[in-house]
């Protein structure tokens, strides 16, 4: 408890914090007995300056609610929309400053009293809205958060090469896990020279339970403290299409590897105290995703996963991250045989991860992939997402395999 308070309030400037605790204090506390308990002849609201009493005072207590908790989702949260709703209100009390004691107080005290009390709010208030750089997430590097070791598997391309050099430059130490050997040793190298960090390169088939349980025996060694379970590939066509044996393996390298490791690196964290696991699922896993359908029911497997070792983990110290990505710019298309299209940057979603991580359960990577993976998957009926999923994907899928 101690450790996750002083991790709280290492997140945000000082200032913020308390004005964190006066927003939660207003929203549980004080505006509720003001709107409830008290009563309505006795009730005075200030806007602007001017008192309101009465009817109109309980009126007024709805919207001060609406900004004292808004404030608070907003300062916990971090969110950039914190900074001009705090300003915007700053100047709101800075004006009620001014008005109220010229309006309320008798003889020449009112003229220094307005002019402190107004400036001192008209400083508060340029401080919020000259410091944006305070409302950006104070972020702890991943080395200092959970520890030296990191251990990605997929690290020989895409999104998992690029964990690989984010982890990195956050100073972890690196096991770098996949088939191709080759292609670990070069990332390994480029992240060796550029940060300085140590890395073990594990040529490994996670599809295959005895690889997999040499590959926990050879870091035996060392305390992974962050585990990207990333490895994986797509294979586009329609299911009595498709080679069965390579639909089984990719049951087994998106349900099983991630299962398997984390149940052997967790327990380790949790003693600890503190680490990360980081899940690898796909939007494509929140809808049924007709000529991927395997791959999108292994997805939702590792979405759900995740989203649920989150809760369970909640306050342990270990955080957990079901990544969610829509089309990304890596090998994936060329292995999954599909036509190419376009994607966002393996970069852009391993930098909207580490965001994420110890904030949320997931992320969905993109605004588009959010407004697919809520609006569309909540409100469509489940037919209409199926079949327009189909087109997209046939646009996708090579003549003979669809
Ligand atoms: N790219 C997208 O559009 C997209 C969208 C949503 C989700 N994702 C997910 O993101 C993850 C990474 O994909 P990516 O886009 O980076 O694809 P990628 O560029 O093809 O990389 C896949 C990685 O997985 C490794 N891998 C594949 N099979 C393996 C096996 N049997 N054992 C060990 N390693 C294996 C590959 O290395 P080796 O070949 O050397 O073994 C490679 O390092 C996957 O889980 C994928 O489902 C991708």
């Amino acid at each position: 408890m101690g450790d996750w308070v002083r991790d709280q309030w290492a997140r945000r400037h000082w200032g913020l914090n308390v004005l964190l605790l006066f927003s939660a204090f207003m929203t549980f506390v004080y505006v509720p007995w003001d709107f409830f308990v008290k009563p309505v002849g006795l009730d005075e609201e200030v806007w602007f300056g001017v008192i309101f009493r009465g009817g109109w005072a309980k009126l007024l207590e709805i919207p001060h609610f609406a900004v004292y908790a808004a404030l608070m989702v907003g300062l916990w949260g971090q969110r950039a929309w914190t900074r001009p709703l705090l300003a915007a209100y700053g100047v709101q009390v800075t004006i009620a400053n001014v008005v109220w004691p010229l309006l309320y107080i008798e003889g020449w005290t009112r003229f220094p009293f307005a002019a402190a009390a107004g400036g001192a709010f008209a400083a508060l208030t340029v401080w919020v809205w000259r410091n944006e750089a305070l409302f950006t997430p104070k972020r702890i590097p991943m080395r200092e958060r959970y520890g030296e070791w990191a251990l990605v598997t997929g690290a020989s391309a895409g999104i998992g090469a690029e964990f690989a050099r984010a982890l990195a430059q956050q100073g972890q130490s690196v096991v770098l896990v996949a088939r191709r050997e080759e292609q670990l040793h070069a990332v390994a190298k480029e992240i060796e020279e550029r940060h300085g960090v140590d890395t073990r390169v594990i040529s490994c088939d996670l599809a295959d339970e005895d690889a997999r349980r040499d590959l926990v025996a050879s870091v035996a060694d060392l305390e992974i403290a962050t585990l990207v379970n990333n490895a994986g590939f797509g294979y586009a066509g329609r299911f009595d299409k498709q080679d069965p044996e390579r639909l089984v393996q990719m049951v087994r390298l998106h349900c099983e590897a991630p299962v398997a490791l984390t149940a052997a690196w967790l327990p380790g964290m949790k003693e600890r105290g503190r680490g990360a696991v980081v899940i690898l699922g796909s939007v494509a896993g929140s809808q049924p995703l007709p000529l991927h359908g395997v791959y999108s029911a292994t997805k939702g497997f590792d979405n759900l996963l995740g989203e649920a070792l989150w809760a369970e983990l909640h306050g342990t110290g270990v955080d957990v991250l079901s990544v969610l990505p829509g089309s990304t710019e890596s090998e994936f298309h060329d292995v999954a045989g599909e036509i190419p299209h376009a994607g966002a940057q393996a970069s852009d979603v391993v930098a909207q991860s580490l965001e994420a991580l110890g904030r949320k359960p997931s992320v969905i990577t993109g605004t588009f992939n959010w407004v697919r993976a809520n609006a569309a998957a909540r409100l469509l009926p489940r037919s209409t997402q199926s079949l327009v999923a189909k087109a997209v994907i046939e646009r996708q899928t090579p003549e003979e395999m669809r």
